[in-house]
């Protein structure tokens, strides 16, 4: 493998875990905040940005995959024959599209909370927004447990 695509590939991956922690972080404040009724703080607002961020990160990381390892190039030579197949429909299209929609939720949620007039708006937003942006993300990481296997953890050529 070129080592753009192991480098890329790695970052990819790492940053996967940063998602889950910043969305996990975020989310879990967002509904104390909004069933405690709590403040809407600037650490409420920053776990928030820091997840979109790391989110937009990631989509321009697998974009570069995206073409870098192919997958475009699967798409348009053949597309009955790319979505024949379970491995190449999710690389080609579902793991792209899904989490496009993912990064959408989120910054629906986070342009909510921003505009909301009050703690309780801003915190439900988050909640709810970022619970469901989080929850696509998981169904569509290629986790090791599925048809579309890839490591857990990945550092350039060794992975686990
Ligand atoms: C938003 C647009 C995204 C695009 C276009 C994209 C694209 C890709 C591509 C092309 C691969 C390489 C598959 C391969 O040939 O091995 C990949 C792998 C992967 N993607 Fe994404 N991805 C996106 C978002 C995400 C997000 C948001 C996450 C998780 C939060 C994620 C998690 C992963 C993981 C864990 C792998 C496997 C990495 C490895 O092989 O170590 N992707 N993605």
């Amino acid at each position: 493998m070129s080592t753009i695509n192991l480098i890329v590939q790695t970052l990819h991956n790492l940053t996967r875990w940063g998602i889950v922690i910043l969305g996990l972080v975020a989310i879990i404040r967002a509904f104390a905040g909004w069933f405690g009724k709590k403040e809407y703080t600037p650490a409420d607002n920053r776990a928030g940005m820091l997840y979109t961020i790391a989110f937009d990160i990631q989509f321009l990381l697998g974009i570069v995959l995206y073409f870098s390892k192919g997958w475009f190039g699967v798409l348009t030579a053949d597309f009955n024959a790319s979505m024949s197949s379970v491995g190449t429909r999710f690389f080609t299209i579902d793991h792209l599209l899904t989490m496009v929609g993912a990064l959408t939720l989120a910054h629906v949620g986070r342009a909510l909370s921003r505009k909301a007039a009050d703690a309780a708006r801003k915190h439900r937003s988050v909640a709810i927004w970022y619970g469901l942006s989080f929850a696509l993300m998981l169904a569509a990481v290629p986790w090791p447990f599925t048809a579309f296997a890839r490591p857990w953890l990945r550092l350039f050529g060794i992975s686990f």
